[in-house]
């Protein structure tokens, strides 16, 4: 498969602040790929360095195969959307979406026809006369949407596009920004602090964490599998329990906690005998006969579709457990409980 971009080695220094660090990173044709991670953490400054409006000090950026270390912003084939609609105040919808085409010197007939599109694809064929501000958010969201998708980039860049939204209006914007990719089959770097928003919407996720990438890999990998105890702590709800380790064999591990003897699935760096955190989601704890853990059920929160309990430990730890409200309760508040998983669903990480 083709990489529409890669970065090898790039590395981004203010001062003394090493914003992004030796990173390496490829998308693939057509994928929709999002940067995930806590503030500061580089998702900007590597949107920047791809787009141009900032130098990295070191490493290369390759775009369709060729790098774009001596083209300018406005000579790279990229579409760029920012969290706070920057269109053109005085000019209306659509000389807002045509401008791209115009410095392009693409021909006036050709421009209304691809500009008419554009608009159709956002779902806004009726507001090109009117001015952004006579839009809502969301619209001129939209608009900003379709002027940098209007030429058919080979890569559109959106830093945290749905961030000044209200929660509804993001997930309607989520899936239509969804669909555009799909019928365009453009390729996405997408940057956002949300999980939720980046499992819904990317082929892969990249985790940030301090101008580092600390994993890379499908929503589903990065949640069942986290290969850092930070990615396990960012992406979902986990509970975390602390012992030492016993035994590492076969990518497995068994961990002795004062709460109880716990088997994982085994990440690097464990050695027999020192400390290491167990990460279990609260939806792959089942009660168990054989179990693992016993504990006292201190709350009982109904969700609707399911039901929390709070869990407290013989050691005094809390674990939460989260089960389908059409299965059996796991009991009342006071009552005692027996918990359990399948090795498969825990991960052991090395602590410090
Ligand atoms: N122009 C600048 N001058 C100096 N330091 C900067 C500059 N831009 C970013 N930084 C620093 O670089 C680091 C990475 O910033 P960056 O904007 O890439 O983070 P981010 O992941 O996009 O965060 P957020 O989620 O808050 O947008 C931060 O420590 C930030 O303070
Ligand atoms: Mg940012």
């Amino acid at each position: 498969m083709t990489n529409v971009l890669e970065l090898s080695g790039v590395q981004k220094r203010y001062d003394a602040v090493v914003a992004v660090d030796a990173l390496d990173l490829s998308l693939r044709s057509g994928e929709f790929l999002t940067l995930l991670g806590p503030s500061g953490s580089g998702k900007t400054t590597t949107l920047m360095m791809v787009a141009g409006l900032q130098q990295p000090d070191a490493g290369t950026i390759t775009l369709n195969g060729a790098s774009v270390a001596k083209l300018p912003p406005y000579r790279r084939d990229i579409g760029m959307v920012f969290q706070h609609y920057a269109l053109f105040p005085h000019m209306t919808v659509r000389r807002n979406v045509a401008f791209p085409l115009e410095m392009r010197g693409v021909s006036k007939t050709e421009a209304l026809r691809l500009v008419d599109e554009a608009l159709q694809l956002v779902g806004l064929p009726d507001h090109g006369d009117r001015l952004p501000k006579q839009l809502s958010g969301g619209q001129q969201q939209r608009v900003a949407l379709a002027r940098a998708m209007v030429y058919r980039p080979a890569l559109l860049l959106m830093d945290e596009p749905l961030g000044a939204l209200d929660r509804k209006l993001r997930e309607q914007l989520q899936l239509e920004i969804k669909r555009v990719h799909q019928e365009r089959g453009i390729s996405v770097l997408y940057v956002t602090h949300d999980q939720e928003e980046a499992l819904t919407m990317s082929d892969r996720i990249a985790v940030f964490n301090q101008g580092r990438i600390e994993q890379i890999g499908s929503p589903e990998e990065l949640y069942d599998r986290p290969a850092t105890r930070f990615v396990a702590g960012f992406i979902g709800d986990t509970n975390f329990l602390s012992g030492k380790v016993l035994a590492v064999s076969d990518g497995r591990c068994e961990i002795e906690t004062p709460a109880g003897r716990l088997q994982a699935r085994a990440t690097q760096g464990l050695l027999v005998g020192a400390s290491a955190s167990v990460a279990v989601r609260p939806e792959r704890v089942v009660p168990a006969a054989s179990a693992a853990l016993r504990g006292t059920i201190t709350d009982v929160i109904f969700l609707g579709t399911s039901r929390k309990y709070v869990v407290r430990l013989k050691d005094g730890t809390e674990c939460v457990v989260l089960r389908p409200a059409n299965e059996a309760a796991l009991g009342a508040r006071g009552s005692e409980v027996e918990l359990g998983w399948a090795p498969a669903h825990a991960t052991a990480f090395r602590d410090g």
